[in-house]
């Protein structure tokens, strides 16, 4: 069945091949992006596509392209949070401008949009909020404090928004691209660290030619991504979370693992601090009592 899509960040990577094989499968997609004209250049014309303009941080765009493509279309049934930058860099080194630029276009973006979104939803009583996260989202890596905290708090706000929904129709899935070969780690997306101190200079040196030297060599084929995308929304009962590459499975499986391993190593002294119930105190001391007296 055609569905409507409402693509963030459709300029560029990721966003351009969902928004292409969203098209190819029959569905209507309303590609959003900073620069519509690069939108409808990149995803090509096409008489099921809207291009609009669409800044993830400004809440009056989100309102503005939501109200276009339900003019167009009269209805959104799959909402795509996919635009972000890379703020790159040790925690120390990332100017705190950084640092909350990068929450607001990756973190506070998709609020905004989903904002727009979800009383269309509502109102249909259906849809489906997918939001592209990361490795990143599950996993703290080097180099990656801004970009891994803001993923992280896409993956707490979309685990407790499927609560809020679901009453209504409305689905929630997360997805955690491994390294897929897109524009991100092109200086137009990736923000290296502003700040330069003495005891770091080294090892960001050697960071960031690592990182630069990825790029373009990424496994992961974001075409091959895009069309699996559409296969696991287009399931009957799609699911919460879809992990997407070979390397993103074998991290997501080793940070399990690490979770079961650090609630193992402790799990007598964490089960043990609830306050003892009064009958339970009573019951021990009277034990007690007894063993004095034996
Ligand atoms: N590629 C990977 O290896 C990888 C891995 C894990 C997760 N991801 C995630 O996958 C998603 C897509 O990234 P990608 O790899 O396709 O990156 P990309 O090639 O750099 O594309 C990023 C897109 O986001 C847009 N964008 C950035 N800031 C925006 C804003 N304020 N408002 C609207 N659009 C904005 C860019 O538009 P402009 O042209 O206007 O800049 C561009 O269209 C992101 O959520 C990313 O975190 C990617």
């Amino acid at each position: 069945m055609s569905k409507v899509f409402f693509i963030t960040g459709a300029s560029r990577g990721m966003g351009v091949d969902i928004a292409r094989a969203a098209l190819a499968a029959g569905h209507q997609v309303v590609a959003t992006g900073r620069r519509p004209e690069v939108v409808e250049q990149a995803v090509g014309a096409h008489r099921n596509l809207l291009a609009t303009r669409l800044d993830v941080t400004r809440p009056a765009d989100a309102e503005a392209a939501v109200a276009a493509a339900v003019e167009r279309f009269g209805r959104i049934d799959v909402l795509i949070n996919n635009a972000a930058t890379f703020q790159a860099g040790y925690f120390e080194e990332i100017s705190p401008e950084q640092f909350r630029a990068q929450m607001e276009t990756n973190l506070f973006g998709p609020l905004n949009v989903t904002r727009a979104v979800l009383p269309v939803m509502r109102r249909q009583r259906a849809g489906h909020v997918v939001t592209i996260s990361s490795v990143a989202g599950l996993m703290g890596q080097e180099f990656c404090a801004a970009y891994a905290a803001s993923k992280f708090g896409l993956e707490g706000w979309m685990e407790s928004l499927r609560f809020d929904v679901a009453p209504y129709g409305i689905r929630t899935m997360l997805v955690e691209p491994g390294f897929f070969r897109t524009e991100l780690l092109e200086e137009a997306s990736t923000m290296w660290p502003k700040l330069s101190l003495p005891d770091y200079a080294e090892r960001t040196a050697r960071t960031t030619a690592a990182w630069k030297s990825m790029n373009g060599k990424q496994a992961g084929d974001p075409a091959k991504l895009a069309k699996a995308l559409l296969a696991v929304i287009e399931q009957p009962e799609p699911p919460l979370r879809w992990v997407a590459g070979a390397d993103a499975v074998a991290a997501v499986e080793g940070k399990a693992k690490e979770l079961l391993g650090q609630v193992d190593a402790h799990r007598a002294l964490s089960s043990s601090l609830a306050h003892v119930a009064a009958a339970d105190l009573r019951r021990s001391e009277a034990r007690d009592g007894l063993d004095r007296e034996g």
